[in-house]
């Protein structure tokens, strides 16, 4: 499988050498293998910044293609936090997965000209980007003829699943546990066998499912089009009614995500902006950004389940009110999402973030990390590093674990750049040991002083 990708990968590397990678963004639509070819250009002009690997295959036997950018491609490094950015989950929905290729062409581009934003960026982030998470989709939108594309044709993948609504339902069971107690986050756990097994799931959406358990996300956004706006959690409303504000424990945090996206988009943000068809209700949106429930409800998604399976925070951003408009309006459609695009990827530094170690150094994997007032734990990864994104403001955060003594400590986080806490737990065996200790002490200072 790996051979065969990498070989095929060669193939298509030796064809753009020949068409030439000149580092220039060419504005057009790329098909299944102009797509593969774009990465691969992407991979030979930036060889030592960047990876090229499958999370998966469609049900048709596309490669669901990753491009990674990191300093350090192919490894976690304890301590640097992880982004991803996923388009075209709805096959028809074009714009963001051109976007995702200019994206990983401008960031090689600036990175080799030395542009410092960007080349900090990219050393203090493993930034992973997903193109096309339905191929199969998109090349059947694709294959109509003429310039206008049906509204529906290409949005399911090839078995007529719906993707953004066939996750399984977190929401609902976080709702439950909301009222009766009960796990806050990773709703998930130890469940992994169920996923595989589960005949309902797309292969799609169980190679993303996988992917997102695997790797210690922090943060993630997930493009689209039909409309212009960054959503945020929850998606799903409380109630079951169609249009409801639904805030999760991290609304401030979500809100101010958004609204990093939003604000560098000139036609996102401005509030002069007429809604994409006169029937359209926009009344939820302000400052280009709304709470997913408020817009409409939407069961089964995958921007609530990254929050509600991994330490993951992700936002819906929808691009364009054309689905997949003419070729040439791409170009301008980079030049609006441009600034916003990084600018976002940057947000995956603020918060708190740090380790949990034992008192003899070791990572203490898996442990609990907890804010005082917001109901949402997020857990370390496996060299005891973690990342709990927070709005600015003044908190109590607490690092616990099975068998330790539970830390807490009092974090002042600003806009940005991320605070360090490092947390230290003294387990449980060894503060007995402490305290046996401490009482032989005293024993033997009493027993001396008797004897005087
Ligand atoms: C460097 O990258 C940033 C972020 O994309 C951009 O705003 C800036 O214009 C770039 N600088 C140059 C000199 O191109
Ligand atoms: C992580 O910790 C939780 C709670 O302490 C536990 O239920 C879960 O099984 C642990 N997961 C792993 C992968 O060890
Ligand atoms: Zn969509």
């Amino acid at each position: 499988m790996k051979m065969l990708l990498f070989a095929a990968l060669l193939g298509a590397a030796l064809v753009s050498a020949a068409q030439g990678a000149d580092g220039e963004i060419s504005f057009e639509y790329h098909r299944y293998d102009e797509l593969r070819k774009a990465l691969v250009s992407v991979w030979l002009q930036c060889p030592t910044i960047t990876r090229i690997y499958t999370i998966g295959e469609s049900f048709e036997g596309r490669e669901m293609l990753v491009l990674e950018m990191s300093d350090n491609p192919g490894a976690h490094e304890p301590g640097e936090p992880e982004f991803k950015y996923i388009a075209n989950m709805h096959g028809n929905e074009a714009v963001g997965r051109e976007l995702l290729i200019y994206l990983a062409q401008y960031l090689c581009n600036q990175y080799q000209q030395g542009n410092e934003t960007i080349v900090d960026l990219v050393h203090n982030t493993r930034i992973h980007i997903m193109p096309s998470m339905n191929p199969d989709g998109f090349e059947k939108a694709a294959s109509q003829s003429g310039e206008i594309k049906d509204w529906f044709v290409g949005r399911t993948n090839a078995q007529g699943v719906d993707l953004n609504r066939n996750f399984p339902d977190l929401d609902r069971i976080i709702y439950v546990n909301e009222r009766e107690g009960g796990a806050n986050n990773h709703l998930l756990q130890n469940m992994k066998k169920s996923v595989d097994e589960n005949t309902k799931l797309a292969p799609e959406t169980k190679a993303v499912i996988h992917w997102i358990m695997d790797i210690p996300f922090v943060l993630s956004a997930n493009l689209h089009g039909g409309d212009v706006v960054a959503n945020y959690p929850y998606d799903e409303t409380r109630t079951g009614s169609a249009h409801e504000y639904s805030a999760s424990p991290d609304d401030e945090m979500f809100k101010s995500l958004a609204k990093a996206y939003s604000v560098y988009n000139p036609v996102m943000s401005d509030p002069q902006r007429a809604p994409c068809r006169k029937n359209d209700d926009d009344s939820s949106f302000k400052d280009g950004i709304t709470n997913g429930g408020a817009w409409y409800s939407v069961p089964g998604g995958m921007q609530d389940f990254n929050y509600l399976s991994s330490n993951c925070f992700e936002v819906t951003l929808e691009l364009s009110c054309d689905k997949f408009p003419s070729e040439d309006s791409l170009k301008s459609y980079w030049e609006q999402n441009r600034n916003s695009l990084v600018n976002y990827i940057e947000q995956v530094h603020r918060g708190v973030k740090g380790f949990v170690r034992d008192l003899q150094g070791n990572a203490i994997t898996n442990a609990t990390i907890s804010v005082e007032g917001i109901d949402h734990d997020i857990t370390t990864a496996k060299d005891g590093d973690y990342w709990r994104l927070l709005s600015p403001g003044n908190y109590k955060v607490s690092a616990s674990a099975p068998g330790y003594l539970t830390v807490t400590k009092k974090v002042a986080v600003p806009h940005s750049p991320a605070s360090r806490v490092d947390f230290e737990l003294e387990s449980l065996v060894e503060r007995k040991e402490e305290e046996r200790e401490e009482l032989m002490d005293w024993w033997k200072m009493m027993s001396e002083t008797l004897n005087f």
